[in-house]
């Protein structure tokens, strides 16, 4: 077993990342790559709760922007998190992964529904748990589901991975002087109004004392090196 500080991660990866250089959908090279550092950071040992997004295949916020029910368009992008959920689950098994997809929204023919007694004596038998359909409610991002599963499952870290290597202080992108920070307080994420997560995921890490670490999905063993305790990304706490 791993000296690292964590036993129990909840892995939360952004679905756009799925999407590679196609801009949307799923690339299967960007999948196969993100199931096997995923089955790195298992071997090595640790217990992994993972939700992952479905901006690649709908993005109810933008749908709604345009006009379409807010409601209607969250559940649309649910169903798009547990198209991505199948996805991941059957790249995670082609590394020999026993993986188990939990719904949040009732689909007893495709995935099991979510239970967390049962999400819980999956990863103790060593099984990857994905959550597939968010938090099953509309209002609330993939972002909440993964604060809100985290504590369910009792991870001791939410590890938020995704195409950006950590918070800055200014847009990377159009400021190059920005500044890249280690750490950070929850209250200086809210008050300064970074792109972390949604104010409700981090809130509710706040209340809970609950860590998020932010890192780049894309650089390879990336995984691996946040679970066994590695300067990378940003720490929130
Ligand atoms: P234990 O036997 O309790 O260790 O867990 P297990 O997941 O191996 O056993 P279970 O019999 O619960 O599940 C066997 C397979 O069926 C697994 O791949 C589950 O993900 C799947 N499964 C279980 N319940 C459901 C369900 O309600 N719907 C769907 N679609 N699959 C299910």
């Amino acid at each position: 077993m791993s000296k690292a500080p964590y036993k129990r991660i909840l892995l939360k990866l952004s679905g756009e990342a799925l999407a590679g250089q196609q801009g949307q959908g799923i690339n299967p090279q960007v999948i196969q790559q993100i199931a096997q550092d995923v089955a790195l950071a298992h071997k090595a040992g640790f217990q992994l709760g993972i939700v992952i997004g479905g901006g690649n295949i709908f993005r109810g916020v933008s749908a709604s922007a345009q006009g379409m029910d807010r409601a209607s368009s969250d559940y649309m992008g649910m169903l798009a998190t547990v198209i991505n959920a199948l996805a991941l689950q059957d790249a995670l098994e082609k590394e020999n992964v026993p993986t188990r997809v939990q719904s949040a929204i009732a689909m007893a023919e495709i995935a099991e529904p979510y239970i967390r007694r049962k999400a819980i004596r999956h990863l103790e038998k060593g099984r990857i748990v994905i959550f597939g359909a968010g938090t099953g409610n509309p209002f609330f991002t993939t972002d909440t589901a993964a604060s809100l599963r985290a504590m369910e499952i009792n991870a001791e870290i939410i590890m938020k991975a995704t195409k950006v290597d950590g918070i800055y202080d200014m847009d990377p992108k159009k400021h190059p002087e920005a500044k890249k920070f280690t750490t950070i307080s929850y209250m200086d994420v809210l008050n300064r109004g970074l792109q972390v997560m949604d104010s409700t995921a981090i809130s509710l890490c706040m209340d809970h004392k609950l860590p998020i670490l932010t890192f780049d999905l894309m650089k390879k063993g990336n995984i691996l090196r946040a679970a066994q305790g590695e300067t990378i990304g940003t720490l929130v706490q």
